[in-house]
């Protein structure tokens, strides 16, 4: 394969999917302690109890399950694969000096069973995971020791993977945790100004994804690192001014943290926000340089829907969204809401390149759904429709011009839903027999999405 060439693949990430979440030595996760039910992703939950059932605890045991795993993804073709190492197996506790030996045996097989299959990995270093111990210890990335937990264990996977992993992305949609502040660790509810404490818990989060690309880059021009946002296009949902203008300052809004990434300077709505609303930012002057001075590689994203805005508050709803809000009649919605816009797709990656002229990887596109077994088989078409829809805007995309890396469909396996916990939102081209309780005999049944997909990869 030309070394030039868009990689096509598929998304996993750790706490979604590995499961075996006390076993060799990992420590809990804070998505460990998340119960499955009505999940509140803004508040910080206490150590699991057995009243509730956590998700996360099981999830899809690949874990254990990877060797078969990755013998499917070779049978499917995937030329690379987008997943997450759990901070918490390397650094249980989230700060000792030393990593635990386990993790690091675990990861180098699977990264050596990859690669030996000539699956290119793509590695995120945090997902919607961190040690909870140190939540404990330290509340979370609002308090600067963060940054330096997060440092050694960056440093640590470049020493020890760099060689064998050209593609690092920092943080999972560093956009999306001001609405999750669970997932930051910050405690909004602990805190008398959760403002305050979110946007410092980012600024600090920033930082030290800027020292790992400094770092990055000093010890390997061969590394690519980036940072990951997820985007959806906001339109107004009409041509009213008022309309266009509060769609565009939402746009601004969402992409502010991109700004940081790719320009490495905060914008003006930013600083106006927190001019306006009297916060008091520890950002210290040689921070703010050193966020100038390493912007990221390339910038990745999720894509699942667009949104509408209205500055009408009696506008239809849809659900789902997180940063519009109102209901675009042209739209089908998935069953959880999510509004289904291949289109966008095309217009969001031109926009981003527009804007920031650095090659972009899409990390996650999917559907989630409800997939039945039907005489042993699950016949997804509404999944191949979806992602066949998407896939030929990444085409149209790239035959515009816009530098695309990879783009890595979500998921390959069925894994518990980050917002809801559930098993039975699936988004997987291979089924995995567990419901929502964790009850199943986790066998692996590849989806005729799967085949589609090997189709796909056969025929570029
Ligand atoms: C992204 C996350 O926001 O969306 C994934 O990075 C998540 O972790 C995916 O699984 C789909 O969302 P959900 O809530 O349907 O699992």
């Amino acid at each position: 394969m030309p070394e030039s060439r868009m990689l096509w693949g598929a998304a996993l990430s750790a706490s979604q999917c590995e499961g075996a979440y006390a076993e060799d030595d990992k420590g809990l996760s804070i998505s460990d302690t998340v119960p499955s039910g009505r999940r509140d992703l803004t508040k910080r939950y206490p150590k699991p109890d057995s009243q509730h059932y956590y998700p996360t605890h099981k999830a899809v045991d690949f874990y254990h399950r990877y060797p078969e795993d990755i013998e499917l993804m070779a049978q499917c073709g995937l030329e690379c694969l987008r997943f997450s190492f759990a901070w918490s197996r390397f650094f249980p506790q989230g700060d000792e000096l030393q990593p635990n030996p386990l993790a690091v045996q675990h990861y180098d097989d699977l990264i050596d069973r990859l690669l030996a299959k000539k699956i290119v990995p793509i590695v995120t270093m945090s997902h919607l995971e961190i040690p909870f111990a140190l939540t404990e210890k330290y509340g979370g990335w609002e308090n600067k020791e963060f940054i330096r937990c997060f440092l050694r264990y960056s440093q640590f996977l470049l020493d020890h993977y760099g060689d064998r992993v050209k593609y690092w992305i920092t943080f999972n949609e560093m956009n999306m945790l001001l609405y999750f502040p669970c997932t930051l660790g910050v405690g909004v509810d602990l805190t008398e100004k959760p403002e305050q404490a979110k946007l410092q818990a980012l600024h600090n989060m920033l930082t030290a994804g800027a020292w790992t690309v400094e770092y990055a880059h000093a010890l390997n021009q061969e590394i690519q690192i980036g940072a990951m946002i997820a985007y959806s296009p906001i339109y107004p949902v009409d041509c009213r001014p008022e309309n266009v203008a509060y769609a565009y300052a939402l746009e601004r809004n969402a992409l502010s943290v991109a700004d940081v990434l790719v320009r490495g300077k905060y914008p003006g709505t930013f600083e106006r926000f927190v001019r306006e609303r009297g916060l008091t930012l520890d950002r210290m002057p040689e921070e703010l340089k050193l966020l100038a001075k390493n912007t990221v590689d390339f910038l990745a994203t999720s894509y699942y829907c667009s949104n509408a805005a209205s500055v009408d508050s009696t506008a239809e709803k849809s659900s789902g969204n997180l940063f519009g809000g109102a209901r675009n009649p042209y739209l089908e919605v998935s069953e959880w809401g999510w509004q289904i816009d291949p289109l966008g797709l095309r217009y969001a990656l031109n926009y981003l390149y527009d804007r920031y002229q650095i090659p972009l990887m899409i990390v996650e596109n999917g559907l989630g759904a409800r997939d039945q077994i039907v005489n042993g088989k699950i016949e997804d078409d509404y999944r191949i429709a979806y992602l066949n829809a998407h896939l030929q805007m990444v085409k149209e995309a790239e035959a515009d011009g816009v530098e695309l890396l990879a783009y890595t469909m979500w998921s390959f396996l069925d894994q518990v839903s980050a917002s809801s916990g559930q098993m039975s939102k699936r988004y997987g081209l291979v089924y995995c027999d567990v419901d929502d309780e964790g009850r199943g005999t986790f066998e692996r049944i590849p989806k005729k999405s799967f085949y589609w997909m090997q189709d796909q990869l056969k025929n570029r």
